[in-house]
């Protein structure tokens, strides 16, 4: 059934000039039909160098949106439209305004998890696997770092030589993992590294042996010697480490590591999609595009 399903969507993905993109966070099912998985910011650069007319994009609106934005000659969908990320929907762009009217000498670096909208008075964007990087190289000294407090204040403990201001937002599926959750995965696995998000607490990060972006993780863990790992992220990770390193054991950190949003795109979401009878086109104001995208330009610039 499910290969039926997926030999299907490789049929009409190729006969229709369409690429498949998938975060690491979608099911198995989807990664195995995709023309490329990985992390925020890997989508971002496929983005920009995909040779087909058609991108699917199975994960959440806003990554579909960096599609559009980045590619605008493209036709982008979004396989399932209820998929969202609610730290996205957080913080708006009269809000940060007038914020930024406080701190005038701020540089506002703005977590790709974020809308167009907002992303137009951005200075720079970042994800988790750039933004250390990012936040290094840019020449300002002074950045208010939005919406993720725990991405934040990762970061900032990491560039001690600038100055953060952040604002209390953040994922709400990492941020409700606690010490505790932390404790008794490391007492349940004594043998296991601790892989983490830094979407997760600061209490939680302070724990792990190793603090990562989804990708980041999955290589780490793929790469390591170590033989048994706890996931600190989304659960699929756990599944996807178990098939690629079968001879390795991986638990998740909690069973409420469930990211709802990323769960709600299924296999047939995708071959609906394509089939015309499901997705939704992303269509982008011009104006707001070209003022948006200029945050995401720069990250690939400094992030390189
Ligand atoms: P990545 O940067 O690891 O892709 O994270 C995106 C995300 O939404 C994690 O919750
Ligand atoms: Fe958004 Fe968190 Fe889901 Fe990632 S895991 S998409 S940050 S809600």
């Amino acid at each position: 059934m499910i290969k039926d399903i997926q030999e299907k969507i490789l049929k009409l993905k190729k006969q229709n000039d369409v690429c498949i993109l998938a975060h690491s966070y979608m099911s198995e099912e989807i990664c195995e039909i995709a023309d490329f998985t990985g992390d925020s910011y890997a989508l971002s650069l496929k983005a920009k160098t995909a040779p087909q007319s058609t991108v699917i994009m199975c994960g959440v609106r806003f990554m579909a949106e960096t599609v559009k934005m980045l590619s605008p000659q493209k036709r982008v969908y979004l396989a399932n439209p209820v998929a969202g990320c609610p730290m996205a929907e957080q913080m708006d762009r009269e809000v940060i305004s007038e914020v930024k009217k406080m701190y005038p000498d701020y540089a506002i670096v703005a977590y790709i998890n974020t809308t167009a909208q907002l992303k137009t008075i951005a200075d720079v964007c970042v994800t988790s696997s750039s933004a250390v990087k990012i936040c290094r190289a840019i020449p300002e000294k002074n950045i208010l770092f939005i919406p993720d407090i725990n991405l934040g204040t990762y970061v900032k403990k990491q560039v001690p030589e600038k100055n953060f201001k952040l604002l209390s937002g953040g994922c709400p599926t990492h941020a409700k993992i606690d010490k505790e959750d932390a404790l008794s995965a490391k007492a349940a696995h004594p043998d296991a590294l601790f892989l983490v998000h830094p979407e997760c607490r600061p209490e939680v990060t302070a724990l792990a042996d190793y603090v990562g972006s989804t990708s980041g993780i999955m290589d780490f863990a793929e790469k390591s010697d170590y033989k048994e790992f706890i996931i600190g992220t989304e659960n699929s990770i756990v599944q996807h480490l178990q098939f690629k390193c079968p001879d390795k054991n991986f638990y998740p950190l909690s069973k409420d590591l469930v990211c709802h949003n990323m769960k709600a795109t299924t296999l047939v979401d995708v071959l609906n999609c394509l089939e015309g009878k499901g997705g939704e086109e992303i269509v982008m104001d011009e104006e707001l595009r070209v003022q948006a995208v200029k945050c995401i330009d720069k990250m690939i610039e400094y992030g390189g």
